[in-house]
């Protein structure tokens, strides 16, 4: 799986296969579906949410990965440059809420069935973005 935010071609002077183009938006709707599904009871997570505004979230988190993974730019034609670090600043990020994420967002992942290069790639880019987002001490 290439990097998602690659667009160059390659030698063969193709682009490239990312993300959108297996999963699609349907994919990553169904994804993100899932995970705000079990955001939404979540004893650590739900409490975090502003005016518990899920909806927007939810749809916040799909045009944002749609983007990343290779798709349409609707998050930044919305939401300007991600700033993910700044965004979070207000909620308190700490190990235990970043695992908690993951592990629903590992569930999502299960149930949407992606074939498993592509789930692990979604898991390891979202991992690594997870972890770079913490920003209270545990
Ligand atoms: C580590 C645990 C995380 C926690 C506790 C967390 C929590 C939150 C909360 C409370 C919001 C505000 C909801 C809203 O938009 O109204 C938010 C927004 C958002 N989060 Fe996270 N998040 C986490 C990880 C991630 C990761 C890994 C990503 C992406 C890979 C991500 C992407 C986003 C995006 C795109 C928004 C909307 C930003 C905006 O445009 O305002 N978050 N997150």
């Amino acid at each position: 799986m290439s990097d998602p935010s690659q667009s160059e071609q390659n030698s063969e002077g193709e682009r490239p296969q990312t993300i959108f183009d297996v999963v699609g938006a349907d994919g990553v709707t169904r994804l993100v579906a899932g995970f705000y599904g079990r955001v939404r009871t979540d004893d650590v997570l739900a409490p975090m949410y502003p005016d518990a505004d899920f909806a927007g979230a939810e749809k916040r988190l799909r045009d944002f990965l749609v983007y990343r993974f290779g798709g349409p730019a609707t998050y930044i034609e919305e939401r300007g440059q991600p700033r993910l670090r700044g965004r979070h600043a207000p909620f308190a990020v700490d190990q235990h809420a970043r695992d908690r994420w993951m592990g629903l967002m590992d569930a999502a992942l299960s149930e949407a069935a992606f074939e498993p290069a592509v789930s692990d790639a979604i898991h390891t880019f979202l991992g690594d973005v997870a972890t770079f987002l913490i920003n209270r001490p545990s």
